[in-house]
């Protein structure tokens, strides 16, 4: 008897059978099957059309089958497209050149690169490169971070619920206030919101009962300081520059180094190269991943100061991984690399990320619901509320998700779906990171969509 089910169907029935529920994919209701991309659109098995605004959490930050990255890993993968990590090839040499030059041309700091396959892993890295040099395992990081869940990154990321079920992390992170503007209990301002921020930290330093440090010998508990320089999970939010500015300034007078986190913000997301240039302050240790391939291939790295990566410092053998460095990776890293030193990205993304955030504000002038709209570059943030415009409304973000998922929202160019992700401390938070490519058509089309789907969300007409 011939089967009723659609191959969608039977595949799905497969999945629920066979995969892992271990990872986000049934964080939705009805997990969704893409058969499909091209620049900024991703296409159902139907062939039905969905405008993506967060491109695999900014990781395709050009687009879906970019031409040029593509026929880089295509050539790579007719010439040389294996090879063991202990061998060289030449796109690794290049690729960390051009890493470590840009550092070099923007702080004048000489340093190394090192890869590493995922994202956690990359953060690993950079943790036992703290812990080498300065001899001590415990770190300072945010509320609202998010560094990975490996166990290393897990014990830097501020959510309890990752490491809840997986025991003691004796390494677990000091978590200090964000400076978060719009949840700021003291006022919404910058001065505000950096004082609140900056107390708790002040106070870490001014006796020794604090625990932390000794005043004797000036000698702190904490390695490094970890820091996204706009937070990406925690709901894509910028902080005053002053807070940072300060921050740093602790953090030298301490002995604390400062590890950048740019996996999610690096490469232009939010307008530089690195999202941490906008902040004037410096770091020791620079960790990437995600856009680096253009998401097309896993792999990341840490670039670090010489003195903490000096072959004397982090020898032969103090990492490694199988794929590690792997060519076909390296090829597409160095591509975009490429890609970035020819273009204009610094200028584009800044035009392109403030015409969205006007977008996002018309629609906040018509929907109370939207408590916050703010961006840096093409990293822009949406907080959905209740009509009070501040009580989060983790329903109506989730509703929003779900709606633009199905596919079916009744735009002037037919029927499409937007791909969106939820982050923030209330998950109610829609984190836009579209591709850097994005037309001002495609951004108008984006308007319209989510306009349809508030609508359709909110109940208002
Ligand atoms: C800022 C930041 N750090 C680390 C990670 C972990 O990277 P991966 O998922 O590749 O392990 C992520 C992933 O979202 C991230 O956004």
């Amino acid at each position: 008897m011939p089967s009723l089910l659609s191959a969608e169907e039977t595949l799905l029935a497969l999945e629920h059978e066979v995969c892992s529920y271990g990872d986000t994919v049934h964080y939705a209701a009805n997990p969704k099957l893409f058969s499909r991309c091209e620049g900024s659109f991703l296409y159902d098995s139907h062939d039905h059309a969905y405008l993506d605004l967060q491109m695999w959490y900014s990781a395709v930050s050009l687009g879906y089958r970019h031409p040029r990255v593509n026929q880089a890993v295509k050539a790579q993968l007719d010439r040389l497209p294996q090879l063991a990590c202990q061998y060289l090839h030449r796109e690794k040499i290049e690729l960390a050149d051009r890493i470590a030059k840009s550092v070099e041309q923007r702080y004048g700091l000489k340093g190394r690169v090192q890869f590493n396959v995922g994202g956690s892993q990359a953060v690993e890295d950079a943790l036992k490169l703290v812990r080498k040099f300065t001899g001590r395992q415990r770190m300072l990081a945010f509320q609202g971070g998010y560094h990975g869940r490996t166990l290393g990154a897990s014990a830097i990321t501020s959510s309890y619920r990752y490491r809840e079920a997986f025991g003691t992390f004796a390494d677990r992170a000091e978590f200090i206030p964000f400076p978060y503007r719009f949840r700021c209990p003291t006022g919404q301002t910058a001065e505000a919101c950096t004082a609140y921020a900056l107390e708790p930290l002040e106070r870490m330093f001014q006796h020794e009962y604090t625990g932390v440090w000794n005043p004797k010998t000036g000698k702190t508990e904490f390695g490094a300081c970890v820091i996204e320089a706009v937070q990406g999970t925690g709901g894509y939010i910028i902080p005053p520059k002053q807070y940072l500015i300060r921050l740093e300034e602790l953090c030298r007078a301490h002995g604390i180094l400062i590890v950048d986190d740019e996996i999610q913000m690096g490469f232009y997301r939010t307008g530089t190269l690195w999202a941490i240039e906008h902040f004037d302050i410096r770091p020791d240790i620079i960790i990437f991943g995600k856009a680096l391939t253009n998401g097309l291939n896993p792999l990341s790295g840490i670039w670090a100061r010489e003195e903490l990566i000096s072959p004397e410092q982090f020898g032969p053998g103090s990492t490694h991984s199988t794929f590690s460095a792997n060519p076909l990776g390296t090829a597409a890293g160095l591509e975009v690399m490429k890609i970035f030193e020819e273009g204009d990205y610094g200028t584009t993304v800044q035009q392109k990320g403030s015409y969205f955030l006007n977008l996002l504000k018309d629609l906040k002038r018509r929907y109370p619901e939207i408590g916050d709209v703010d961006g840096l570059g093409l990293a822009l943030r949406m907080e959905m509320c209740a009509a009070d415009g501040l009580t989060p409304n983790r329903a109506l973000t989730d509703r929003m998700f779900q709606r633009g998922l199905e596919g079916q929202l009744q735009t002037s160019q037919g029927p499409m779906g937007l791909i969106l992700d939820i982050g923030g401390y209330y998950k109610n938070t829609i984190t836009f990171a579209p591709s850097l490519e994005i037309s001002y058509a495609e951004m108008n089309l984006a308007h319209e969509l989510l306009d349809v789907l508030l609508r359709d969300c909110t109940g208002r007409r």
